[in-house]
C-alpha cells in the first residue's frame, strides 16, 4: 500500500516537474519592432534563462489579426512591441491577459496609462513621434523644397513621391489616420487624405516599408516615425526627418502576455524582463531610437527629442477602441485606397 502511493506520489511529481519543465521551456512571441532588435530580445533571453524563444515578425495589425484568428486556440504567449493602438483593441477582446507588472512604477507616466486604460492587459514599452523621412539628395536633385508641414505633402510636385503604409496593417499608418483625424476634424482628415491619395505612389505593408525606401532612393519621401530615420542614417544611406509644424501624433508601443498561454511563466519572465532598463537598451544597440518606457534606461542621443516636437492631445483610448479602429480603417479603404490616383 505505501508502496503504491509513493509510486503515485513519485509518478505525479515527476509529471509535476514534467510539466512545469515544459512551462519553463519555451515562449511563443509575436514581434512587431524591427528584427534585429527582435533577434536580440530572443538571444540574450535566451541565452539568460535557457527558455526557448519561438519568435515570428508581424505588424502591428498583422499581429492583432493573428491573435484574432487563433482566439480559440491560442498559439501565442506574449506580443511585444508595435504601436499601442492595436494593443488597447487586444485588450477590449479579451485577447491578452490582465498583469500587473511589479515594475510598473519603475515606468514613465505615459507608459503606466497606457497600462492602466486596457485594465492592465498591456503596458507601454517605448514611444515614438510621427513625422516624415524624407531623401535630401533625390529632393535636390529634384528641386524640390523639404516638406516641413502636413499641408506641404499635398503639393502636387509631390505626385508620386511619397510613400506610406496601409494602415489595415500598419500601426503607423493607422497612427497618421488617427492624428490626422484629431488635428483636423474627421471630414477634413478624409478630404485631406483623398488628396494626399494623388501623391501616393505605394501604400506598403510594414510601417518601416517606406523610410527603408526613402533611405535607398527609391521614393523621395516618406509618414514614418521618425525615430526609424537614425537607424537607417547610421548604415550610410542619405536620410533626414522633420515633424509637421501644424502638430502631429505619437505611438505608444505596447507589450501583452496573451489570454490562454500556454508557457504563462516563461511569458511573465519574459514581460518583466522586458521592462528593465537593461533589457531596454537593446532598442538603441539595434539602432531603433524610439524613447524607453523605463525611466532609468539610458537614452541615446539619436531618440527625438520630445521637448522640440508640437504634439497633439492623442487619445489614445479612444483611437484604440476596435469600434473607432475598424471604422477608420473601413473608411479609409473605402473612401480614399479605392479612389484612382
Ligand atoms: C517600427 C517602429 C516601431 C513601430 C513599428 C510598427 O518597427 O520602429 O516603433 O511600433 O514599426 O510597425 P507597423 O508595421 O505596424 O507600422
Amino acid at each position: 500500500m505505501g508502496k503504491i502511493s509513493s509510486t503515485v506520489a513519485c509518478v505525479a511529481l515527476l509529471g509535476t516537474v514534467g510539466a512545469q519543465a515544459q512551462d519553463a521551456g519555451q515562449v511563443n512571441i509575436i514581434c512587431s519592432v524591427q528584427a534585429e532588435w527582435c533577434n536580440m530580445m530572443q538571444t540574450v533571453f535566451a541565452k539568460s534563462t535557457g527558455i526557448k524563444v519561438n519568435m515570428s515578425l508581424k505588424g502591428s495589425g498583422e499581429a492583432l489579426a493573428q491573435l484574432i484568428a487563433e482566439k480559440a486556440n491560442p498559439k501565442t504567449d506574449l506580443w511585444f512591441g508595435g504601436t499601442g493602438d492595436p494593443h488597447l483593441q487586444a485588450a477590449e477582446q479579451g485577447l491578452s491577459l490582465e498583469y500587473k507588472s511589479p515594475a510598473l512604477p519603475q515606468l514613465h507616466g505615459w507608459a503606466q496609462q497606457q497600462a492602466a486604460q486596457s485594465k492592465y492587459r498591456t503596458v507601454g514599452i517605448y514611444s515614438g513621434p510621427l513625422g516624415f523621412g524624407y531623401n535630401p539628395e533625390l529632393l535636390a536633385k529634384k528641386r524640390l523644397a523639404v516638406p516641413k508641414t502636413w499641408a506641404d505633402l499635398l503639393k502636387p510636385e509631390f505626385k508620386g513621391e511619397i510613400q506610406v503604409a496601409n494602415p489595415a496593417s500598419s500601426g503607423t499608418a493607422y497612427t497618421m489616420v488617427a492624428t490626422l483625424v484629431q488635428l483636423m476634424g474627421e471630414d477634413k482628415a478624409f478630404d485631406y487624405m483623398k488628396a494626399l491619395h494623388k501623391n501616393i505612389s505605394q501604400y506598403t505593408r510594414s510601417g518601416t516599408g517606406p523610410i527603408k525606401a526613402v533611405a535607398r532612393g527609391e521614393t523621395t519621401v516618406s509618414i514614418s516615425f521618425v525615430h526609424d530615420g537614425p537607424g537607417e542614417k547610421m548604415q550610410g544611406f542619405p536620410v533626414e526627418t522633420v515633424t509637421p509644424a501644424e502638430g502631429t501624433g505619437a505611438e505608444i508601443g505596447s507589450m501583452s502576455i496573451i489570454k490562454g498561454s500556454r508557457n504563462l511563466e516563461a511569458a511573465k519572465k519574459f514581460y518583466e524582463w522586458a521592462l528593465t532598463a537593461q533589457a531596454q537598451q537593446f532598442g538603441a544597440a539595434s539602432k531603433q531610437f524610439q524613447l524607453p518606457s523605463n525611466k532609468a534606461t539610458p537614452i541615446d542621443p539619436r531618440v527625438p527629442d520630445f521637448k522640440k516636437i508640437k504634439f497633439i492631445d492623442y487619445d489614445y483610448a479612444k483611437y484604440g477602441a476596435s469600434v473607432e479602429r475598424r471604422r477608420l480603417i473601413a473608411k479609409w479603404e473605402k473612401d480614399v485606397n479605392s479612389l484612382p490616383r
